[in-house]
């Protein structure tokens, strides 16, 4: 099954909205298959974003996802990556619809509560920054057939 990595930001942890915004993706019918709590350090936070080394927001954009600790959360499921941007919204909130996760609590790009892979390389990429040393788990849910065809 697909996977994707997902990141709590900080300022969802800020605001208390982690088990709001993990539920969404859970209810979707995703099923969890890492969780970890941890304080991101600049060289990971480097790492995470290397593409966008060089741009404006960067340097922002490292101190923002390194101030408060994260969750950091592998999904599984079909079509995992473009499920869960499907449900996080796009990038700015403000453009985002309402329903999505960046729609119905979020107003700034800079503060848009959660990231989500954005292909099925990238997802192998992150998870590997993320849960390197740290388990995966592989497991199935007896009520799966009413959600996986
Ligand atoms: P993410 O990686 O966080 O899921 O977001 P995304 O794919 O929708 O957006 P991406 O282009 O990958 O940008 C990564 C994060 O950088 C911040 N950003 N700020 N000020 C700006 O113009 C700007 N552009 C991007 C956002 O926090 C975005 O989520
Ligand atoms: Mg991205």
């Amino acid at each position: 099954m697909e996977q994707t990595l997902i990141l709590i930001k900080p300022d969802a942890m800020q605001r208390g909205l982690a088990f709001e915004i993990l539920s969404r993706l859970e209810n979707r019918g995703l099923r969890l298959a890492g969780l970890r709590l941890l304080q991101v350090e600049q060289s990971m936070a480097e790492k995470h974003y290397a593409e966008h080394e060089g741009k404006p927001f960067f340097a922002g954009l490292v101190s923002y996802i390194t101030s408060s600790p994260i969750i950091a959360a592998v999904f599984e499921g079909t079509n995992a990556v473009s499920a869960a941007r499907q449900s996080i919204g796009s990038t700015n909130p403000t453009e985002a619809s309402p329903g999505t996760i960046r729609g119905d609590f979020g107003l700034e790009i800079g503060r848009n509560l959660i990231h989500g892979s954005d292909s099925v390389e990238s997802a192998n990429r992150e998870i590997g920054i993320f849960f390197e040393g740290h388990p995966v788990i592989q497991w199935e849910k007896d009520t799966e057939k009413w959600v996986f065809e």
